[in-house]
């Protein structure tokens, strides 16, 4: 099995690449920071003890860097069973605050480069053989269900992000390619460092989460890879909210 982790250098995108590589994957870490997806798949095949991690470096917000991470994957491997559209980003600001900069960063890295990826990578999914379940998983975020407070942007991409998935399940399941989106409540990744640095914030968390705790990044990345298995196969369109129980509190 082959499969592609975007923004794979950290966070939730490297604990997926380690659990694809130990269920056997043959796992293509893309991501923008060279020493970061280097060093991520450097770990990987030390801890198996052999290859199966690669780096590839591509900005998934530009075409002509997705389109090289499509050559190098049909040219090394010549077939893609598993695409994870993982990287993402975030940010602060009241709507009346944004500048419209800010607005199309958010909305490119988050919910433009699912498109182009899936649109790209999917094609090279849609040649391969038809034998094998192949799946993609979109992270969302719970951000995507529920308003947050100066996170417009970011509570937008990730909402367009779930519903993009439902449009794309619809139209690659004639090519048996299931797709399914995973929405993460609060976890420790350097994404949100700075924010659990603040005792406060982390209160809140602790208060508004049923589970009493923030999340990490394995937990989520094992319901990844359950989306992405053929643990999974009669699930297609379905968004999967991993949130400690934030959602019903
Ligand atoms: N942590 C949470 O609480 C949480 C909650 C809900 C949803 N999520 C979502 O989970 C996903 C992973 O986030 P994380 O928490 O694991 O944070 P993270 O460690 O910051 O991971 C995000 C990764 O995406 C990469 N990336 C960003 N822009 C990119 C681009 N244009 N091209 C290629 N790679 C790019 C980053 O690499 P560079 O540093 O090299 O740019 C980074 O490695 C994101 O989609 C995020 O929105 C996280």
């Amino acid at each position: 099995m082959v499969a592609v982790v975007t923004g794979a250098g950290s966070g939730i995108g490297k604990q997926t690449a380690v659990q694809l590589a130990e269920d056997g994957a043959k796992v293509v870490l893309a991501g923008r920071t060279k020493s970061k997806i280097d060093q991520a798949a450097d770990e990987i095949n030390e801890g198996l003890g052999q290859p199966a991690a690669v780096s590839f470096q591509a900005d998934v917000t530009k075409e002509e860097d997705v389109k090289s991470l499509a050559q190098f994957i049909q040219q090394t491997f010549g077939d893609l069973h598993v695409l994870v559209n993982n990287a993402g980003t975030s940010g602060k600001s009241s709507i009346m605050d944004m500048e419209d900069s800010e607005w199309d960063r958010i909305q490119n890295t988050n919910l433009k480069s699912v498109f182009l990826v899936s649109k790209t990578l999917g094609r090279l999914m849609m040649n391969g053989e038809e034998t094998t379940d192949r799946a993609i998983v979109n992270v969302a975020s719970l951000s995507g269900h529920k308003a947050g407070a100066k996170i417009p942007h970011y509570s937008s991409s990730k909402a367009a992000v779930i519903n993009f998935s439902r449009s794309l399940a619809l139209e690659f399941a004639p090519y048996g390619i299931r797709v399914n989106s995973v929405s993460p409540g609060f976890a420790e990744t350097p994404l949100t460092e700075e924010g659990l640095k603040n005792k406060r914030f982390e209160e809140a968390i602790q208060r508004n989460t049923a589970l009493s705790r923030v999340g990490k990044p394995e937990e989520i990345a094992r319901v990844i890879t359950f989306a992405a298995s053929k643990e999974a196969s009669y699930m297609t369109g379905s968004d999967l909210l991993v949130d400690g129980g934030w959602l019903i509190t």
